[in-house]
Order: structure tokens, then sequence, then C-alpha cells
């Protein structure tokens, strides 16, 4: 039977307080929608999200996941128009659900991310269950009234509830598995003849538990929290943060102070990694075995082979480090760049699109854009590639073993062979064939006591003065 999932991303979030849409708002750096559908089994029918507030907005990030290769199943997004209520979603959907084909219908809200994959596997598993928590402050959680046998018999908004019925600390977490005929039938029958004037979706599934067995499954509550306001979001880190740090601790992976470092769902960590304090990683990021990740680091999108050692404060996007090379403190690695194994990146250097061979070395203080550095080549402390020119980028080739004196400016485009040396404080302009010399800096002149005699007509100016 094919089991369709829909997941609800239509509401506004009006207490998130936002410009973004609620659904686009990160925990660990991945958006809550992300979450959701990331934990959706990969042998699913296909995933239908219900939009509609910030559409735009979420369309733009369902493409990019996609393009991402981020999604484990067909995902299609489905306008509500006018959000009159999660049984009004879901109503929207069904001419989709049945071009699908659809036999089952899991249900699942954009704005509950942490809900762990073996829960929601277990669900598109089930013929027909919701699962509930027990709560010691149920709050505005929908109430879970069940038969004597344990299964569904009711669902009561807080907004609707008697005094008894919201003394009830068994709450609905929101997410459902349903067959489709009698739930498509449910669903063409709701009203909105409550306190809120709204198609309760949770109508619908009391209307099911009529004709079947809907069954309550009960659930972790840190697994079914809701993120609606920014105190909630907050929650939803730390709570995302202790389970993943955790987990990593188990496979190998030692922290300084665990609750101090975030690490992104989609990071993989190998053994005896060291993440020293105030550590953040996010995206994408495979870390080899045996880095050192330290002190305020920032890490975003990125590889590192094994054995990197990334010194205090450095930031690293979008950028492949090869094993044993030293990283900071204080360096900055851009989109693009690509360091082979041993290579040394030092304090202040900033490195965008740019290449360094084997053993190659930038210590400190420098810009490398647009290059290519060859193995074993030296660049000195301010050593600068010019590599815009107000118009467009150019690229700078430096060979292997070449030595760049301090203080050079590269100004590309520019090729410099292999075994070549520049002279510190040239600026070099013009292509430099493989082991020659540049110097291109105006010569030196002495002039024998000048220090001293300048030193006495100052002294004579003043007492003048
Ligand atoms: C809903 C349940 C409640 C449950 C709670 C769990 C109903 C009527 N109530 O309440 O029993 O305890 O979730 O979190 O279903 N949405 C749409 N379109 C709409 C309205 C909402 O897509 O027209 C989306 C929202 O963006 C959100 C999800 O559905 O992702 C849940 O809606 P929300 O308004 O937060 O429902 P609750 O009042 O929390
Ligand atoms: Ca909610």
């Amino acid at each position: 039977m094919k089991t369709v999932a829909v997941v609800l991303a239509a509401g506004l979030g009006t207490r998130m307080k936002s410009r973004l849409p609620k659904v686009l708002h990160p925990v660990l750096g991945d958006p809550s929608l992300l979450w959701v559908l990331r934990s959706l089994p990969t042998g699913l029918g296909a995933a239908l999200v219900v939009v509609h507030h910030g559409k735009e907005e979420v369309l733009k990030a369902l493409e990019a996941w996609k393009t991402a290769g981020l999604l484990p199943c067909e995902v299609t997004a489905v306008d509500q128009g006018e959000p009159l209520g999660t049984g009004h979603a879901l109503q929207v959907c069904v001419p989709e659900l049945d071009r699908l084909g659809a036999g089952r219908v899991v249900i699942l809200s954009g704005d509950v991310p942490l809900t762990r994959p073996g829960t929601v596997a277990r669900l598109c598993a089930s013929e027909a269950v919701i699962l509930a928590m027990d709560l010691e402050d149920a709050g505005a959680y929908g109430r879970v009234l069940q038969q004597a046998d344990g299964s569904l018999q009711a669902i009561v908004e807080f907004k609707d509830a008697d005094p008894a019925q919201r003394a009830v600390k068994r709450v609905n977490g929101g997410a459902y598995a349903l067959p489709y005929a009698p739930l498509k039938e449910a669903l063409a029958g709701l009203s909105n003849a409550n306190a809120q004037k709204e198609y309760y979706l949770t109508d619908a599934v009391v209307a099911v538990a009529r004709t079947q067995k809907v069954a309550v499954e009960l659930a972790d509550p840190l697994e079914l929290l809701g993120m609606n306001s920014r105190q909630d979001q907050a929650e939803l880190q730390s709570i995302a943060r202790d389970r993943i740090n955790a987990a990593w601790m188990a496979e190998g992976v030692s922290f300084l102070i665990p609750h101090s470092s975030l690490v992104g769902p989609r990071v993989s960590l190998a053994r005896d990694v060291m993440v020293e304090t105030g550590v953040k990683i996010e995206g994408a990021c495979a870390i080899g075995e045996g880095c050192r990740l330290g002190q305020g680091s920032v890490i975003e999108d990125s590889v590192l082979g094994d054995a990197v050692d990334v010194r205090p404060y450095s930031v690293i996007e979008r950028a492949r480090v090869g094993a044993g090379a030293k990283v900071g403190p204080f360096a900055r690695l851009r989109e693009g760049t690509d360091l082979a194994e041993q290579v040394h990146v030092g304090n202040f250097v900033e490195t965008k699109k740019t290449r360094m061979g084997r053993g190659a070395k930038a210590n400190h203080l420098a810009y490398l854009g647009d290059a290519e550095v060859g193995e074993g080549s030296n660049i000195g402390a301010g050593v600068i590639t010019c590599n815009y020119d107000g118009v467009s980028k150019h690229m700078t080739r430096i060979g292997k073993r070449v030595f760049v004196g301090s203080d050079s400016q590269l100004v590309a485009p520019l090729s410099i062979g292999d075994d070549a040396m520049i002279a510190a404080g040239s600026t070099v302009t013009k292509d430099v064939p493989s082991e020659a010399l540049v110097l291109s800096r105006t010569p030196q002149t002495n002039k024998e006591q000048m220090a001293t005699r300048l030193r006495e007509k100052q002294r004579q100016a003043r007492s003048k003065g």
C-alpha cells in the first residue's frame, strides 16, 4: 500500500514575530521543515508540503534542498490558499493524494523538527495511530481521551475543552498515520463550528476512530515539541545539541564542555575528534579522525581530512582541508579553498577559491584569492594577491617550491614558475619564469649622519618657536 506523507507548513507562526516563515527558522543551522522532511524514510511514496504564508521562500528552500539531494523522496508543494485550519490543510491535499493513489497518509507538522527518524519510520509502518505525549504542563495542546482499551476516543482542542478535559495531561503530538479512504470521507464532513472557527484535522481523526480503532502511541515529549516562539526555538536547539553531542561522544568524540558547542544534524565526526569550547559546525561537514577543533572555531559545509589542527577562532566555510594541515589561530578559509595535506595557514590569513599544494605554507597575515600555490611553496607575511581590478577577478598561479617574500603584491593575472624567489616588498606585475629571482622595489639609499643632523635641526626649530 502506498504511503504518502503530508507535512503541514502553511501556518503564519505569529508568535515567532518574524519576517521568515516559521518552518524556515533553523535549529542548529537546518530549518525546521528540513529536519522534518529528512526524518521521512526513503521508501516512502511521496511527500506533500502544505504551504501558504511565506510561500515563495518555502518553495525556494524546497527547490534548493532538492537540488542539493537532501530530500529522501519526491516532495510536492500544495498551496492552501487561505489557511482555515489543519483539517482544511488536508482537504486541499485530497486531489493530489487521489492522483498519487495514496493508501495511507502520514501527517507531520513542519514546525515539529525533532521527531526521530526511527519514530517516523514506525509511524509510516502503522495502520492507524496518533502520537501522544504526557506533559506536566499540558499548555494549549489538544487533550487526548482514550477508550477503555486505550484506543483513541476523542481529541479536544484546549480552547474547546471544559475544566475536566483541560486537566488531562495526555496531549496530541500532531503526528498521525491513517488509512486514506476513511480519512478522505471524514475530511469531507468537517465543520468549523468551534472556538477557533477552524476546520480541525483532529475532528477528522476522531471521525476515523469511530469507524475503526486508532491506536494512541506515547512518544518522548522531547520529540514532539513544536516551535511556536523564540523561546521554543532556543529550547529545541538545546535539546538537539544535547542529543547530537551525546551521540558523537558515544562514537568516540571528545567535547571539552559539551553544552558550549553546536554540531548540526548533517555533520559527521570521526573518532578522536576533540571539540573545544564554543565551537559551531553547521551544514554538510565531514571531520576526519583525530582533528582538533579549537575554541571558538566555526565550520560550515566543509570537509577536513584526518588530524587537521584547527586552532582557536578560525572560520572555515565551503572548504576542503587535507590531512595533517594546520589552520589558524584566527584564519579564515572561504568558499572554494582546497588545502592539500600538511598545508599550514596561520593567523590572519584569508583564502578564497585557492588551492594550496602539499606542504605549502602561508603562516601570517596574507590574502590569497583566486590562486593556486604549488606544493612546498612559502608565502611570506603580508603577501596579497591583487585578484580584483575593479571589474573582474583574475588568477594567480604560483608554482612549486616558490618563495614569496614578505609584503609582496602579486598583481593578477600572474604566473610564477617553479622554484622562483620573490624578494620581500616586491610588486609583481609580470609573469616570472622558473628559478628566477624577482626584485621590484626601489633601491635603498643610506645617507650618512643624516638622522642625527635632522634631529639637531628639529631641536633648534623647537627652541626658537
Ligand atoms: C495542533 C492540534 C493539536 C495538537 C498540536 C500539536 C489541531 C486542530 N490541533 O494544534 O491537537 O496538540 O497541533 O502540535 O490540529 N497549519 C497549516 N494550515 C492551517 C493551520 C495550520 O498548514 O490552516 C500548520 C501549521 O503551520 C503547523 C501545523 O499545521 O505546522 C499545526 O498548526 P498549529 O496552528 O500550530 O496547530 P496547534 O494549534 O498547535
Ligand atoms: Ca503548533
